[in-house]
């Protein structure tokens, strides 16, 4: 029997969110059902709220959660009801191109749920990157259910299934960072942050943190950064040579890019050692345009990425970074600044505008 559960949707742009009904239908084939134990508020929920990402209103918002598998459609082998998960919003196909050529990483037909949730009027929802998990349950494809163990907290597990895995992933699968290398993250977020824990996870020498926020600075230093720099003010050239001047003249290694804006982007671009490798994470809106001197992007070499969901494997990595959280070696716990209701996301997005939180966390 279909569902009604409470769930948080977006329905026109800037609208603030509401909590309402929603209509869970039962799993079909390949699908599965899932009891959500807690949820962050990332920034691309606010993106998605503020039609920055597309204009299929309403959303069902939501995409970094945990929880434990509720009931299994048809076929479904990967989990079982019982299980606890991470939510994954890249569930490799293994057919497409980039999959049979090896790469699932790119995965260029990932796959979600195919029936849709509703509101009570039979509206279909459009579920934020196709998981929409500020909802007492949520129906997802089965193979974005990935099993972790179950002795880490739901409020921490789910910050995985998306920005601190596309942080950590930025600085480790996308930007290579290894022992010894320099790096600097602009912008210190719940991403750009995760990239700075990433970084000294694999070993990086010097790690850089920009931010316009003390706060957040102060919060990168803690999960590793060796310098921190305040940007409020500071013109490309000034930010440029503040990074050389704690990179021994050179520029970083890897630069990461956790704001997505033409500016910071062009700190990224030349903030970097010659040769050195610039990575996109943040995710700019539609109508962003950047302009480079050709000469510059040739004549300084090195490779200019984009880092989609940390170009992580989500059966690798989940589990793999859950046992390092369970060792002491990856403190997730240092992310969520505050746990909440489903009624307070509108006043968390606030709170994440001002700056205030690195990450809420929605507890069910
Ligand atoms: N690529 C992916 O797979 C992926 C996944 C999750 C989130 N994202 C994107 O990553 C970005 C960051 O997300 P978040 O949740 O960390 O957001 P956030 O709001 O928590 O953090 C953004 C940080 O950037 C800082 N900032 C803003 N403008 C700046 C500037 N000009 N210079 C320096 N710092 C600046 C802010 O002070 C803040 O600390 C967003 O664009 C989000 O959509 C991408
Ligand atoms: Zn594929
Ligand atoms: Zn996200």
């Amino acid at each position: 029997m279909p569902e009604t559960v409470r769930g948080v949707i977006a329905r026109s742009v800037n609208a603030p969110v509401e909590v309402v009904e929603i209509v869970i239908p039962d799993p079909g084939p390949g699908e599965a059902v899932v009891r959500v134990q807690a949820c962050g508020v990332c920034h691309t929920d606010l993106h998605y709220r503020q039609g920055g990402i597309n204009d299929d209103f309403p959303f069902l918002l939501g995409h970094e959660a945990a929880g434990v598998v509720d009931a299994v459609g048809p076929g479904v082998t990967e989990v079982a009801v019982g299980d606890y998960v991470i939510l994954n919003w890249r569930a490799v196909c293994g057919q497409c191109r980039a999959c049979r050529r090896g790469r699932p990483q790119y995965c260029f037909a990932t796959h979600n749920a195919t029936q849709k949730m509703t509101l009570t009027d039979g509206t279909e929802l459009s579920p934020a990157l196709g998981i929409g998990a500020f909802a007492e349950k949520t129906l997802v494809a089965a193979g974005q259910c990935t099993k972790v163990d179950p002795a880490a907290p739901p409020q921490v597990a789910g910050l995985l299934g998306c920005g601190v895995m596309a942080g950590i992933g930025a600085a480790i699968n996308t930007g290579g960072v290894g022992r010894g290398d320099s790096i600097a993250v602009i912008g210190c977020g719940g991403v750009g942050s995760a990239a700075v824990a990433g970084a000294r996870l694999a070993g990086a020498g010097t790690i850089v943190a920009l931010d316009l926020d003390d706060r957040k600075l102060s919060t990168a230093r803690s999960l590793g950064a060796t310098h921190t720099i305040n940007t409020t003010g500071l013109g490309q050239d000034d930010v440029v040579a503040a990074i050389q001047a704690v990179t021994g003249g050179f520029g970083a290694d890897v630069v990461v890019d956790a704001v997505g804006r033409p500016e910071t982007y062009k700190q990224a671009f030349y903030g970097r050692d010659l040769a050195g490798t610039v990575v996109l994470v943040g995710v700019p809106t539609p109508e962003l345009t950047l302009e480079l001197p050709l000469i510059d992007v040739f004549g300084r070499g090195g490779s200019l990425k984009s880092s989609w969901y940390g170009d992580c494997l989500p059966s690798r990595d989940f589990p793999m970074l859950i046992d390092l959280f369970l060792q002491g070696r990856l403190p997730l716990e240092a992310f969520v600044s505050e746990t909440i209701g489903l009624d307070d996301i509108e006043a968390a997005f606030t709170k994440m505008h001002h700056g205030d939180v690195l990450r809420s966390v929605v507890l069910f």
